[in-house]
């Protein structure tokens, strides 16, 4: 029996349990997949035991996706550019490798969500410089998109988003991102303005062009106010639901060794779960 987790602080709501038990099931994989609460003083010690407890690997979720970095023992591409890892596993040998999949996650329902987009020489706005905006911003970047405008409340976090990764970026100030909007082929929102129990995000959409793409990466609502408003303009729009169903495949694949699929049928049993 094969065995992985999902680890946080809190970890309560969690929807990984849910999308990997149901590949499980798919795949008839005699294996487990469960949440595990894990304090932040505790996180180095449970990296430490992951095999001895019986784990092939985890997923990480807040507070503990820096920490897994600085615990793994050998950190891939992705991870080391976000500056935290999402997705662990203990290679043949017993080392800790650690990865980021969010970009992937992105990406990917970005591409199937909007395939007229063409991200080679594009210009994005991101909303936010936090972590989510990090991983983003990676997968843009390494897409191709040409130009990145970084709009975020607080300024100077916009700037050090934009330094740390040097090439093609450009910040703005919050109140000005609005009237940069005719120039964009995408933007995303990667605050938590619009999620349930926020102020929705203040954006008027009228200068955006109508073959830009809208995206957000909240998901509860899954129809938030800055995509219904894009919707109704005539925008192609991204719902923040695939980002998270996506990010969760490759390591399933790591872990019991099938690629699984992100289906229909999956979708539907986490948006009714959402509902509850
Ligand atoms: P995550 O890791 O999920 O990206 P985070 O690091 O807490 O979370 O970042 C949240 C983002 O939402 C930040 O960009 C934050 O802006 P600040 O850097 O100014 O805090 C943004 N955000 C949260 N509440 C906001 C609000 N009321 N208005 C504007 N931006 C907000």
């Amino acid at each position: 029996m094969i065995k992985a987790c999902v680890i946080g602080w809190p970890i309560e709501h969690s929807r990984s349990p849910m999308i990997h038990g149901y590949w499980l099931r798919k795949h008839r994989i005699n294996g487990s997949y469960e949440k595990v609460a894990v304090a932040p003083e505790d996180i180095e010690s449970f990296l430490s035991s992951l095999g001895a407890q019986g784990f092939a690997g985890c997923n990480v979720t807040l507070p503990h996706k820096e920490a897994a970095l600085r615990a793994a023992d050998n950190v891939h591409a992705a991870a080391r550019s976000i500056g935290a890892a999402n997705t662990l596993w203990l290679s043949e040998d017993g080392r800790l490798e650690a990865d980021n999949t969010d970009a992937y996650g992105f990406m990917t329902h970005l591409k199937e969500s909007a395939p007229s987009l063409r991200l080679q020489g594009a210009t994005a706005m991101l909303l936010g410089a936090g972590g989510a905006a990090r991983a983003i911003l990676y997968g843009l970047q390494k897409a191709g998109v040409e130009r990145i405008v970084i709009a975020n409340r607080t300024e100077a976090r916009a700037a050090a988003l934009a330094e740390a990764f040097d090439h093609g970026l450009e910040t703005i100030a919050w109140d000005k991102a609005e009237g940069a909007l005719k120039d964009c082929d995408l933007l995303v929102n990667t605050t938590s303005l619009g999620m349930d129990g926020q102020p929705p995000l203040e954006m008027s959409l009228k200068t955006l062009p109508k073959e830009s793409v809208v995206a957000d990466i909240v998901y509860t609502p899954l129809e938030t106010p800055l995509l219904a408003e894009a919707r109704a303009r005539g925008n192609a729009c991204v719902d923040g639901l695939g980002m998270l169903l996506h990010q969760a495949v490759p390591g399933f694949e790591r872990w019991f060794g099938v690629r699984p699929e992100v289906t229909k049928e999956l979708r539907d049993l986490v948006v009714a779960d959402l509902k509850v």
